[in-house]
C-alpha cells in the first residue's frame, strides 16, 4: 500500500485529560479513511494535531515517507493537508472570493514594482475549481458568505481548501448539519475529489455513511488505537463493539406508554413569511414528532411555541389556559423547556462548568430552607453523567473543553434533568455516538412513560420514526399531513416533505 501520511505514538494530553494515548494512523494514498469512536475519543484532536492546530506532546508523523513536524495551520497548507471543520472558519462578512484566498491572494506587480491583488488570477483559479467541485453555477464569488446556508459555506470550505493545492482533506463531521438532499451533493463532491487522487479522512457518527463512503475505517478509544480495517470487513456491529469496548443490542427502546389528554393546543399559528396556519395538539405522554427539510419551519414553530420569536396570530392553550408567552422565561415558567439545536446560542453556558450549567435551572428544587442540597445536586449531576456517559474528570470540568458530542449531552441532559411538563427537543441527539444516542432515548421514552409530553424536530430520520408516537410534516411554513405510528414509513414522510 502507498502510505502518504502516517502518524505513530502521537500523545496529547489537557489538563486533567489524556486526549491522545500512543495513537496512530495510516492514510493510504487516493483512498477514504474513515475514523471512528465514542464522543470525546479523541478524533477532533487526532485531526487538530495532523492539521497543526495542536501541537503533539510526543510521537512522529510522516508525509511521503519523509518525517515532518507541523507547528501550525500554515505549516499544513503548505504541505498540502487541509480540514473542513464542522463549525466554519470562514469570514461572515466578506465575500466568497475573499474567503477561499484570505491570507494566500495571489500578487502581481503594478509597474513592476508595487504589489497588488491579482483579482483576474484569483477568479481565475477559483472559477477552475467551482467548476471541478460542480458549484459554478450555484455559488456567486460576490456572495456574502454570511448569506449562504450551510451546505453552500462547507462548499466554500472546500474550495478554500483546494486553492492550496491541498492533497489531503480531512472532514471533520461533516454532515451534523447537513439536510439528506445536501449529504447527497457533499457524496458527490467526495466521488470527484477520490477521482482526482486526493486522500481523505472522515469522522462521522453515522455508521450507514461510513459503509458507504469509506474504504478503510480506524477506531480509537479513549485517546488508543483499536484497530484499522477494510469496510468489507467489518459489519456495523463489529464496528460499534470496537468503539464502545462492549456489545450493543436495542438502538430504539421505546417504551409503550399511555397516552392521555390533550395538553397542548395549537390553531393557526402564523408568522410572517415562516409558518403558514399550524394546527396540532400533543397528548399526556405523547412523543409528538416533526418532520421537514431544513428551512420549512420547525424551528420556528419552536422558537414560536417557546417564547423566542413572536407570533402573528393563531392561539396556543397549555393545559386548558391560553398561553402567549412573551419570552422564553415566562415560556419555562409555564412548565416548557426548549433544547435548541444551537447548543452555543440558547442552552449552555460553555464558560461554566458541567455541574453549574446541568442544575442551574433547578436549583429551586434541590434547595431546602435556601439552601442548596449539595449533596442532591452532585447525585443528580453524576447520574446524568454516568448514564449518557459524559466524557470528562469530573463535574467541575468547564463546557467548553468537552468533545462536541459531550457538550450536546450536557445540554439534553440540562433539560431532562429539569423534568419540565412539554420538553421542545430540536435535533436533541445531533454529533452524539451511538452509545449515548440509545441512552438519551431510553431516558426520553422514561420520562414520556412519567406523563411528560414531548415535541421532538429531528432530521435523523430513524430516529424519528423509532421514537414518535405520532409525527407531523411540514414543508415551506405549512404543515402537509399528519401520521400515527401505524401508519408512518420513511418513504412515506419524505414524500411528504419533498
Ligand atoms: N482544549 C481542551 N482542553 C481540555 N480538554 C480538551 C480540550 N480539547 C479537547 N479536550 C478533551 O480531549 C478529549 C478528546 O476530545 P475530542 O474533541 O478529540 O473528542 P472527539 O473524539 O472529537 O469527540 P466528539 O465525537 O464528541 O466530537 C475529550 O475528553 C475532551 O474533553
Ligand atoms: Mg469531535
Amino acid at each position: 500500500m502507498d502510505i502518504i501520511l502516517k502518524l505513530e505514538d502521537i500523545c496529547k494530553s489537557f489538563p486533567g485529560v489524556k486526549a491522545l494515548d500512543h495513537m496512530q494512523i495510516e492514510l493510504a494514498r487516493g483512498e477514504m479513511h474513515a475514523v471512528c469512536g465514542e464522543n470525546g475519543a479523541g478524533k477532533s484532536t487526532l485531526m487538530k494535531v495532523i492539521t497543526g492546530v495542536y501541537k503533539a506532546d510526543s510521537g512522529n508523523m510522516y508525509l511521503n515517507g519523509e518525517k515532518v513536524t507541523i507547528r501550525e495551520p500554515n505549516d499544513a497548507y503548505a504541505k498540502g493537508i487541509a480540514i473542513i471543520f464542522q463549525e466554519t472558519s470562514l469570514f461572515k462578512d466578506l465575500t466568497v472570493l475573499e474567503n477561499i484566498f484570505m491570507g494566500h491572494e495571489p500578487v502581481k506587480k503594478v509597474f513592476g514594482v508595487i504589489p497588488n491583488i491579482d483579482y483576474r488570477a484569483m477568479k481565475e483559479k477559483a472559477q477552475q475549481i467551482f467548476e471541478f467541485l460542480g458549484i459554478d453555477k450555484e455559488i456567486s464569488f460576490d456572495a456574502k458568505v454570511d448569506d449562504l446556508g450551510v451546505a453552500a459555506k462547507q462548499m466554500v470550505e472546500i474550495a478554500k481548501a483546494l486553492t492550496y493545492d491541498a492533497n489531503i482533506l480531512i472532514f471533520d463531521e461533516p454532515t451534523a448539519a447537513l439536510t439528506s438532499k445536501d449529504v447527497r451533493a457533499l457524496f458527490q463532491t467526495i466521488a470527484r475529489l477520490k477521482e482526482s487522487g486526493i486522500s481523505m479522512m472522515y469522522i462521522s457518527h453515522r455508521m450507514e455513511e461510513i459503509f458507504e463512503i469509506a474504504d478503510r475505517v480506524t477506531v480509537i478509544r479513549d485517546g488508543s488505537f483499536v484497530r484499522t480495517a477494510a469496510i468489507g470487513e467489518v459489519t456495523e456491529k463489529e464496528l460499534i463493539a470496537w468503539m464502545v469496548g462492549r456489545e450493543m443490542n436495542e438502538m430504539y427502546p421505546k417504551a409503550e406508554v399511555e397516552i392521555g389528554k390533550p395538553i397542548l393546543e395549537v390553531k393557526n399559528l402564523c408568522k410572517d413569511g415562516l409558518l403558514r396556519n399550524i394546527s396540532f395538539e400533543v397528548r399526556q405522554g405523547e412523543i409528538f414528532g416533526v418532520a421537514g427539510l431544513a428551512g420549512a419551519g420547525r424551528t420556528e414553530m419552536a422558537e414560536c411555541l417557546s417564547g423566542l420569536m413572536q407570533r402573528d396570530s393563531g392561539d396556543v392553550e397549555f393545559y386548558g389556559s391560553p398561553l402567549n408567552v412573551k419570552a422564553y422565561r415566562e415560556a419555562v415558567d409555564a412548565g416548557f423547556v426548549y433544547i435548541s439545536e444551537d447548543r452555543k446560542k440558547y442552552g449552555l453556558s460553555v464558560p461554566m462548568t458541567i455541574k453549574e450549567n446541568l442544575t442551574m435551572s433547578i436549583l429551586y428544587k434541590i434547595s431546602k430552607n435556601g439552601f442548596i442540597d449539595f449533596k442532591e445536586e452532585e447525585n443528580i449531576v453524576d447520574d446524568y453523567m454516568q448514564k449518557l456517559r459524559v466524557k470528562a474528570p469530573n463535574r467541575e470540568f468547564v463546557v467548553e473543553n468537552l468533545s462536541g458530542g459531550n457538550q450536546q449531552k450536557v445540554l439534553v441532559a440540562k433539560a431532562l434533568c429539569a423534568k419540565p411538563r412539554l420538553l421542545i427537543l430540536d435535533e436533541p441527539t445531533r454529533g452524539v455516538d451511538v452509545g449515548a444516542k440509545s441512552e438519551i432515548h431510553r431516558i426520553i421514552s422514561n420520562l414520556a412513560k412519567e406523563g411528560l409530553s414531548i415535541i421532538m424536530i429531528s432530521s435523523d430520520m430513524p430516529e424519528l420514526l423509532g421514537m414518535s408516537d405520532r409525527l407531523m410534516v411540514i414543508k415551506a411554513g405549512t404543515k402537509v399531513g399528519e401520521l400515527t405510528r401505524e401508519e408512518f414509513s420513511q418513504e412515506k414522510v419524505l414524500e411528504m416533505a419533498l
